[in-house]
């Protein structure tokens, strides 16, 4: 009689592996982020997101077939404007970088996922997500300009929104601007869980939105805390977030984990600027083999319990997908 299991009987051959695996990554489940910068003549390089380029609106518009063919179903857009003001009055301009964006690239592909990140940070000097009065970042006062955002967001095409403010009732608030407007078949998805977190630093060059005083610690989440996770997650989906988003993601595991064992909603995790450039560096040096890494990241969001998986890696995952079938 065995003392022990054989554990390795269904480790012997490939098929067998393949046969037993529990999770598996999807062309479906990859959302690309891109940066659209009004007036840019063609493209210019990101120096700290190696591969990752902002896009003039031309470029954008090739780039995005580009990607259509390769056979990315979605894209999340961020803005850089060629002017900020105190209201982030372009952050909901009809002809804003972002809505023009989302034009061109259902132009291009009617059947593309087009989300947009709703925020103010990339559209006013202070480079906060919110209203700033006597240097405190105020709540109910960016709702307004948040929902108006989100609006002229839906009203250019957006298939998806995606606040990432972190001010609190913005779905709320959203999600009745939307109703009132006509589109109550635009889904939300919520940054519901988004940590004050070093691992952005990357996407601030990228997207010129460092905040020129101060930190984002008063309105993001404090990176020691998981049970205030479900608060606000539970919150969200109170005030009708169609899909919640737990970011960063590798050091939030266990985060995506709680929220799938507790809501039903699709969750999806942002594989962030500093993630993806970690990578990017230690595999430019020869100390990683960057496809098995990324692959094994990959699977770990699916793994931990995420539906979605937003990454600067997808079109690179999409391509390994293939050469895998
Ligand atoms: C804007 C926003 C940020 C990111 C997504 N939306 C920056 C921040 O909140 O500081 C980070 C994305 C990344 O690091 O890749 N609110
Ligand atoms: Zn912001």
């Amino acid at each position: 009689m065995a003392t022990f299991q054989r554990h390795r009987r269904l480790r012997r051959t490939a098929w067998l592996r393949d046969l037993v695996r529990e999770h598996r990554v999807h062309a479906d489940d990859l959302v690309y982020p891109m940066f659209v910068e009004e007036g840019l003549a063609d493209r210019s390089p990101i120096t700290s997101m190696p591969g990752i380029d902002r896009f003039g609106l031309d470029a954008f518009r090739r780039e995005i077939v580009r990607l259509s063919e390769l056979g990315l179903k979605s894209v999340i857009l961020f803005g850089i404007p060629l002017a900020k003001d105190e209201l982030s009055s372009s952050a909901y301009a009809e002809r804003g970088v972002v809505q023009e964006a989302i034009r061109a690239a259902k132009a291009e592909n009617p059947d593309l996922i087009v989300m947009t990140d709703v925020c103010l940070c990339e559209y006013n000097p202070l480079g906060h997500c919110g209203v700033v009065h006597d240097g405190k970042i105020v709540n109910d006062p960016s709702l307004d300009l948040i929902a108006k955002t989100a609006l002229s967001h839906a009203a250019a095409g957006a298939d998806v929104v995606a606040p990432s403010d972190m001010m609190d009732g913005r779905v709320a608030r959203i999600r009745e601007t939307l109703d009132d407007a006509g589109y109550e078949d635009v889904p939300i998805l919520s940054y519901a869980v988004k940590y004050a977190s070093a691992f952005y630093g990357p996407f601030r060059e990228a997207a010129d939105s460092a905040p020129a005083f101060g930190d984002r610690k008063t309105y993001q989440m404090d990176p020691a805390n998981a049970r205030e996770a479900l608060r606000e997650a539970q919150a969200d989906i109170a005030e009708g977030a169609d899909m919640l988003m737990v970011k960063p993601a590798l050091s939030y595991l266990d985060v995506t984990a709680r929220l799938r064992e507790t809501f039903a909603l699709p969750i999806a995790t942002y594989n962030v600027s500093a993630e993806y450039s970690m990578v990017k560096a230690a595999a430019a040096n020869g100390w990683i083999d960057e496809r098995a890494i990324v692959l094994e990241m990959m699977t770990s969001f699916k793994r931990a319990g995420a539906d979605i998986i937003l990454t600067y890696h997808a079109p690179d995952v999409l391509q390994w997908l293939r050469e895998e079938r």
